[in-house]
């Protein structure tokens, strides 16, 4: 398995237009764009940070997985995700090593980008995600 940087850290937030405010109008960072994610019920806005980004999460609906992030935990950091080369390849050595994994296999992330969350449980109270651009 092959860690190439961190891809972005994502943000849970109630109120998507206050949040990217913040980083656009006080930080300066520039908003690359938005996205809703149908299957993980969630809209995220991207900002670039160098080869990292700035994912903004927000929930679509009241239950989904942001929205109880934010009751259990509040508004923050809700996930740290790493781009990795093959992301097949990551998640069966993961698998071999027994971390416990919340994805076996990818699925979609915003962007086309391939996804899957190691548990928090195996990574220190740490939700990581491996991601794979192409
Ligand atoms: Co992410």
């Amino acid at each position: 398995m092959k860690i190439l940087c961190v891809d972005h850290i994502g943000i849970a937030t109630s109120n998507m237009d206050k949040s990217a405010n913040f980083y656009t109008q006080i930080l300066g960072l520039e908003l690359a764009g938005t996205e809703e994610v149908t299957e993980q019920k969630v809209r995220t806005a991207f900002l670039p940070v160098g080869e990292s980004e700035i994912e903004i999460l927000e929930s679509t609906v009241p239950d989904g997985p942001i929205a109880r992030h934010i009751s259990k935990n509040g508004e923050g950091i809700q996930h740290i995700a790493l781009r990795v080369d093959d992301i097949e390849a990551a998640l069966k050595e993961l698998k071999d090593k027994g971390v416990g994994l919340i994805d076996e296999t990818p699925r979609r992330g915003a962007g086309g980008t391939k996804i899957a969350f190691i548990h928090p449980r195996a990574a220190g109270g740490v939700l990581l995600e491996l991601c794979q651009r192409d």
